[in-house]
C-alpha cells in the first residue's frame, strides 16, 4: 500500500470532517449529514461516508476524499494536506520532502517563521525587556492563565530582536520580509521588526498554527493603536476569526458564537468561562467569516462596541449574517462599554447573565435602533422606520418569521398590523420567490444500485461477479454504464475495488453518480449479501438473453424471407441450443 492509500485507511474521516462540520450520523448506517462548509445552506446537503471514507454535497457537488477536504478547507497543497493530517494522527511521514511544491514550501517556511516568533515573542515577555508590558498586562486584569492560553507575548522595541533571531535560526531576509513579520529598509540596508514595542496577540488558524499577529501599542500615543499582520501567503484576514481554534468545540456544544470586536474582548469573555467566542481581525464580518461559523452552530449572538461605530458595524453584520442564513441576536452592554470592561467593571457572573437572558433577537435591535433614528409620532418618521427595516424583513427566508416580525413592527409603529402586511406584501411582490424542488428519484435500477455496492462492499461479489457481468458486454441499460466499466477494467487489472480507486477514474458526472448510489440509502441500507447480487446478475443475463432470443427469431425471419435455409437452420439450432442452455 502507498503512503496516501495507508494514511487515508489509517484517519477517520468523519473525525476529520467532524471537527469543521457538525455531522449528524443518519440511522445506523455509514452516512453522516451537516450543513455544507463550502456552500450556504440551510437544510444539509453534506454527506460524509465512513465505510467508504468520502464526502459529497448534492448541493454544490463538492466532493472527495479525506485528503481533498483538507485541502479545501485549509487552503493547503495536496502534500501540506498530507503531512497536516499524518502530524494529527500520529503516522510516521516518509522523508520526501521533494514533493512539496515551491510554493507549499514558501507556506511551510511562513508558518515556521510565525511559529519561531510566537514561541520568541512569550519569551520576550516574561525576560527583562518585557517589564511594561507585563505591568500592562496586570493594569487590564489578564490572569496569567490567559496570558498562558492566549499565547500573549511582547515584541522589543528595537526593531532589531526578530530579525537576529530568525537569522540565527537560518532564514533568509526574503523569507523573513514574506512572513510580513520583517520589514526592508527603504535604502536596501537591511532588516527590521514590524513590530516593535507591542503586545503581540497570536492569530491562529482554525486548526491551530499561528498565522498571523495583531500588536497592541503600549507607548502613550503610539499609533495605530493595533497593529496588525499583513496579507502573506497563509494569512487571509477576511478569512480568519480570532480565537475560532478555541472556540469551536464550545460553539458546536452551545449552539451559537458569540462575536466581539477585538482581541481584548475576546480574552475578557473567553476568561470569564464563555468559550464560544471569536473575533473578526480588525476588518467588518466578512461573509467567509460568518461561513466558517455557519459550519459549527447555526446562530450567533453580535456583542459589538455599543458606540457609533460599534453600531454600524452591527447593522453590516446583520447583513451578512442574514445573507448566509444564521439565526441573528443582538447584545448591547450597558454604560456604553464594550465586553472586556463591562466584565472587569461588572463580573464575570454578571456577564454571562446577559448572554443568557438578555438577547434580543436582531430585529427587535433594528427596530430600536430605527426609533432612535426616526420620530414615530411622524409620518414621515415612520415611513423612514418602515423603509430602514424592509430590506431586513426581505432577507428573512423563512415566511413564518417574516410574519412574526411583520407584527412586531407594526406594534413598534403603533400601527394596524394589516398596514405593515400591505406594504411588506406590495414590496414582496417584486420578489421572487425561492421554490422548493421536488426531491429528485433516483436515477438508478434498483438491481443497478444494489449490484454497484456489492461490488464495492462485497469481497465475495468482488471475486465472483466481475467475470460473469463482462461476459455480459456494455451494460448499456444502466445509467452507471461507465462505472461498471471502469470496475470490470479495475477488477481485470487485479486492482483493489475502493471508492476512491474507482473515483479516480471517473468523470466528475460519474463521480457524483456513484456518491449518490452510494448515500442514497433510504431503500438499501445494508450492504447486499452475495445472493442479493448473484440475482442480480441473474436476471441481467436472462434479460440478455430474452434480448438475443428475440434478435435470432427476427434473423431467422429474414433469412428464410430471403430464401437462405442454411443460415435459417443454423440461427434455428442455435436458437434451440440457447433455450436448452436457460
Ligand atoms: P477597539 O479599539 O475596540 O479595541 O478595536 P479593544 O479590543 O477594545 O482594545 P483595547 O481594549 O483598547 O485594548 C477593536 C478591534 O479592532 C481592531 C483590533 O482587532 C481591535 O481588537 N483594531 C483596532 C485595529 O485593527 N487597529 C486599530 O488601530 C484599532
Ligand atoms: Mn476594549
Amino acid at each position: 500500500m502507498d503512503f496516501v492509500e495507508h494514511l487515508k485507511s489509517s484517519v477517520d474521516i468523519v473525525g476529520v470532517i467532524g471537527e469543521y462540520v457538525h455531522l449528524r450520523r443518519i440511522g445506523t448506517g455509514q452516512r453522516y449529514m451537516g450543513l455544507c462548509p463550502f456552500h450556504a445552506e440551510k437544510t444539509p446537503s453534506f454527506s460524509v461516508h465512513s465505510g467508504h471514507q468520502f464526502y459529497k454535497c448534492f448541493g454544490c457537488s463538492a466532493g472527495g476524499d479525506v485528503i481533498k477536504f483538507v485541502m479545501e478547507m485549509e487552503r493547503m497543497s495536496f502534500w501540506e494536506a498530507l503531512r497536516h493530517l499524518a502530524e494529527r494522527n500520529g503516522i510516521p511521514l516518509p522523508k520526501r520532502n521533494d514533493l512539496a511544491d515551491e510554493e507549499a514550501k514558501k507556506r511551510a517556511r511562513t508558518l515556521d517563521i510565525h511559529d519561531f516568533a510566537a514561541h520568541y515573542f512569550v519569551r520576550s515577555l516574561t525576560g527583562s525587556a518585557g517589564g511594561e508590558a507585563r505591568a500592562y498586562l496586570v493594569r487590564r486584569g489578564v490572569r496569567p492563565e490567559s496570558i498562558a492560553e492566549f499565547g500573549l507575548g511582547y515584541a522589543e522595541r528595537g526593531g532589531q530582536a526578530l530579525v537576529r533571531a530568525l537569522e540565527k535560526q537560518g532564514y533568509t531576509g526574503e523569507e523573513m520580509e514574506e512572513s510580513g513579520l520583517v520589514l526592508r529598509r527603504t535604502d536596501g540596508s537591511g532588516f527590521f521588526d514590524r513590530f516593535r514595542h507591542r503586545l503581540m496577540f497570536p492569530i491562529h488558524s482554525e486548526s491551530g498554527k499561528v498565522i498571523a499577529f495583531g500588536g497592541r501599542a503600549l507607548g502613550e500615543g503610539d499609533e495605530p493603536k493595533y497593529l496588525n499582520s499583513p496579507e502573506t501567503a497563509v494569512y487571509h484576514k477576511g478569512n480568519v476569526l480570532y480565537n475560532l481554534n478555541l472556540a469551536r468545540k464550545e460553539v458546536q456544544q452551545a449552539g451559537f458564537t458569540i462575536v466581539v470586536e477585538g482581541y481584548m474582548d475576546v480574552i475578557g469573555v473567553y476568561s470569564a468561562g464563555i468559550k464560544n467566542v471569536v473575533a473578526p481581525c480588525g476588518t467588518a464580518l466578512t461573509q467567509q467569516q460568518v461561513a466558517s461559523l455557519r459550519r459549527h452552530a447555526p446562530e450567533i449572538v453580535v456583542n459589538f462596541d455599543p458606540d457609533k461605530a460599534g453600531r454600524s458595524a452591527t447593522e453590516r453584520s446583520i447583513e451578512v449574517l442574514l445573507n448566509e442564513r444564521m439565526q441573528v441576536r443582538v447584545l448591547e452592554l450597558p454604560d456604553g462599554v464594550d465586553p472586556d470592561e463591562y466584565i472587569l467593571a461588572n463580573s464575570a457572573e454578571a456577564y454571562v447573565d446577559l448572554v443568557k437572558n438578555h438577547t434580543q433577537r436582531y430585529f427587535h435591535w433594528l427596530a430600536e435602533r430605527a426609533r432612535g433614528k426616526f420620530d414615530v409620532r411622524t409620518p414621515e418618521g415612520r415611513v423612514g422606520i418602515f423603509q430602514f427595516l424592509l430590506p431586513q424583513i426581505h432577507r428573512m427566508p423563512d415566511r413564518l418569521d417574516r410574519l412574526e416580525v411583520v407584527n412586531d413592527l407594526a406594534e413598534y409603529l403603533k400601527v394596524e398590523a394589516s398596514v405593515v402586511l400591505d406594504e411588506f406584501r406590495k414590496a414582496a411582490a417584486e420578489r421572487r420567490e425561492v421554490r422548493n424542488l421536488p426531491k429528485p428519484t433516483s436515477p438508478f435500477m434498483t438491481s443497478e444500485r444494489q449490484l454497484l455496492r456489492a461490488l464495492l462492499e462485497n469481497p465475495e461479489a468482488q471475486r465472483e461477479l466481475p467475470e460473469r457481468l463482462r461476459a455480459l458486454g456494455p451494460l448499456t441499460g444502466f445509467v452507471s454504464a461507465h462505472i461498471f466499466e471502469t470496475i470490470l477494467k479495475l477488477a481485470a487489472e487485479g486492482a483493489a475495488l475502493t471508492h476512491s480507486s474507482i473515483e479516480g477514474r471517473l468523470s466528475e458526472a460519474d463521480k457524483d453518480l456513484l456518491a449518490k448510489a452510494l448515500l442514497d440509502d433510504e431503500e438499501v441500507a445494508e450492504t447486499p449479501s452475495i445472493e442479493q447480487a448473484r440475482a442480480c446478475v441473474q436476471r441481467l443475463e436472462n434479460d440478455a438473453r430474452r434480448g438475443e432470443t428475440a434478435d435470432l427469431r427476427t434473423r431467422i425471419k429474414a433469412a428464410e424471407r430471403a430464401g437462405d435455409m442454411g443460415l435459417a437452420l443454423r440461427l434455428a439450432a442455435e436458437l434451440k441450443h440457447g433455450v436448452a442452455g436457460s
